[in-house]
């Protein structure tokens, strides 16, 4: 039987990849077999596509082009062979992270994106994506004491808030289109309180 591709996406500082990791050990107490992986990112080439993508400025349509490229060999090498196993994948950001960060940040058509969109992952979708969503304020205030915590922000995170502003409405926008494969996490919450729904869901499956 084929397996359970998940995605997690949200604005940064929205506190994703807190959740990632516990999400990916809860799956795996299910019995799940769990293939955990990120975007940009996921294969060697993915990860120096990656380091290019969070540090050097370049066109919008460069960025996406690049974000699509490191995905196509993320999803030849890694995710379809993962979920042709049966193998559940949990992906942490997929392609809504396009349309929300290249198409709402930075004014990229929808159109382009998903002419990409067609060629990099025809037919695959995921079954259900997380969004964990915050207000800009807490994501700002995440950030900054990351920050403040001797880590240096990339090229992404250090974008002005009416940036943040545009990918989270798009973001939302994405989840209104596709409620069916959406679920809107309330990000905002104590650590505590986000894990007990995360376990609720996780329960079921
Ligand atoms: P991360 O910090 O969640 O690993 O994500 C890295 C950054 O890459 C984050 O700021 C969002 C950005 N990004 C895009 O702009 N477009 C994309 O398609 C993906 C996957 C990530």
């Amino acid at each position: 039987m084929r397996g359970r591709f998940i995605t997690l996406e949200g604005i940064d500082g929205a506190g994703k990849s807190t959740h990632a990791a516990w999400l990916a050990e809860a799956i795996a107490a299910r019995g799940h077999r769990l293939v955990a992986t990120r975007e940009p990112g996921g294969t060697p080439f993915g990860e120096k596509l990656r380091d290019i993508l969070l540090h050097v400025p370049m066109a919008h349509e460069t960025e996406a082009l690049l974000m699509f490229a490191a995905r196509r060999e993320h999803v030849v090498q890694v995710i379809e062979p993962a979920l042709d196993r049966g193998d559940w994948v949990l992906c942490d950001r997929f392609t809504d992270a396009t349309y929300a960060y290249q198409g709402g940040g930075h004014g990229v058509p929808t159109a382009q994106i998903a002419a990409l969109e067609a060629i990099v992952h025809p037919g695959l979708q995921p079954d259900l994506t997380l969004l964990f969503d915050v207000p800009l304020a807490v994501s700002r205030e995440r950030l900054l004491r990351s920050q403040a915590g001797g880590r240096s922000l990339d090229k992404f995170e250090s974008e002005e808030q009416a940036f943040f502003a545009r990918v989270r409405t798009a973001y939302l926008a994405r989840a209104h289109e596709f409620a069916r494969r959406f679920r809107v996490i309330d990000a905002s919450r104590p650590v505590a309180d986000v894990r007990a729904e995360l376990a609720e869901l996780v329960a079921g499956w």
